[in-house]
């Protein structure tokens, strides 16, 4: 074969990120906008990337060694095939990086699903969200797991770490208007944050946690009812609990503001937070479109997503 390619989604968390780290389930949906890879055969005996993104390009070669993430999660992949040959990948992120929209988890199943057509090895998708921890540990140190599985599997599912995946089955799609603070974040380091917190105050940062978790197995029922009421204010909670664990900026807080302002039925901080990407809850299409103006006047880029379709 001379060229294989794969898909990876990007996915936002509908409620329950951070405490996902710490054992409490999350909620998550896929995106349609992801990652694409390409995989060919190398002419010069050496495996290297080129990761192709919005306004920039990165080429690096696959080793533990390589001065940059991109090129040592590459490695920690490859190491999961038996005797890969040098090869080539190509890779296009149609998300914006570092933005809580679980970027990387994108592109490392991307690379993954086109590595496995190149080399011919069969696997499930959950299969492949296991292979990808490799590649995600690179970038987030303890990842949950729920960015790689939302990126293989996709739809929206109720996570939790080191336990089956719980599809959920969605009443009404939801249509939610993404937007984005500009402002940039380390996932790493926002883990490092609350585990810091966590340790310090291990007993009221864990009934934070648990309160999340309340929230979350009740937003799943909201979504199998259609009840969007309900989940929208569930979310608005959710954010409530993430300011108290310092995740949020007010940056994000007014962009939540404008947003539930212009008739979001819910708004929070999506992902790690001190930065990256908040997440709005629309009634229907045309009470999206009126959030993504509020959002936009804001000077935030924005867009309007359904999931759960
Ligand atoms: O910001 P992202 O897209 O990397 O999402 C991180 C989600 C966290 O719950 C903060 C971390 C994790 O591993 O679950």
């Amino acid at each position: 074969m001379t060229t294989a390619r794969g898909v990876g989604c990007g996915k936002v968390i509908l409620l329950g990120e951070h405490s996902v780290v710490h054992g409490r389930p999350a909620l998550a949906a896929g995106l349609s906008r992801g990652a694409t890879a390409e995989v060919t055969s190398s002419p010069d005996g050496l495996t290297r990337a080129r990761f192709v993104f919005d306004t920039s390009e990165v080429d690096v070669l696959a080793s533990d060694e390589s001065e940059h993430s991109l090129g040592r999660a590459l490695a920690a992949l490859l190491a999961t095939y038996p005797e890969p040959p040098p090869l080539h990948v190509t890779v296009r992120l149609e998300l914006p990086a570092g933005a809580g929209l679980g970027a990387s988890a994108a592109m490392g199943v991307s690379v993954s699903s086109a590595l496995d057509q190149y080399l011919g090895v069969t696997r499930t998708p959950l299969e492949r969200a296991t292979q990808t921890l490799a590649w995600e540990r690179v970038f987030h140190g303890n990842p949950s797991g729920v960015d790689n599985t939302m990126a293989a599997v996709g739809g929206v599912a109720l996570f939790t770490r080191g336990q089956p995946l719980e599809p959920v089955r969605v009443r009404k799609p939801l249509t939610l208007v993404i937007g984005h603070s500009g402002e940039a974040s380390e996932t790493k380091q926002m883990v490092g944050l609350v585990a810091q917190q966590l340790e310090r105050e291990p007993v009221r940062i864990a009934q934070v946690f648990d309160a999340i978790a309340v929230l979350v197995r009740n937003a799943r029922l909201a979504l199998e009812a259609g009840d969007l009421r309900a989940l929208g204010q569930l979310m608005d909670m959710n954010q409530g609990l993430l300011s108290a664990l310092m995740l949020s900026t007010s940056r994000l807080e007014d962009l939540c503001h404008a947003a539930r302002e212009a008739g979001a039925l819910g708004a929070k901080v999506t992902g790690a937070g001190g930065g990256g990407c908040m997440i709005a809850l629309a009634a229907d299409a045309s009470a999206a479109q009126t959030i993504l103006a509020a959002l936009q006047s804001l000077g935030a880029e924005s867009f309007v997503t359904e999931v759960g379709a």
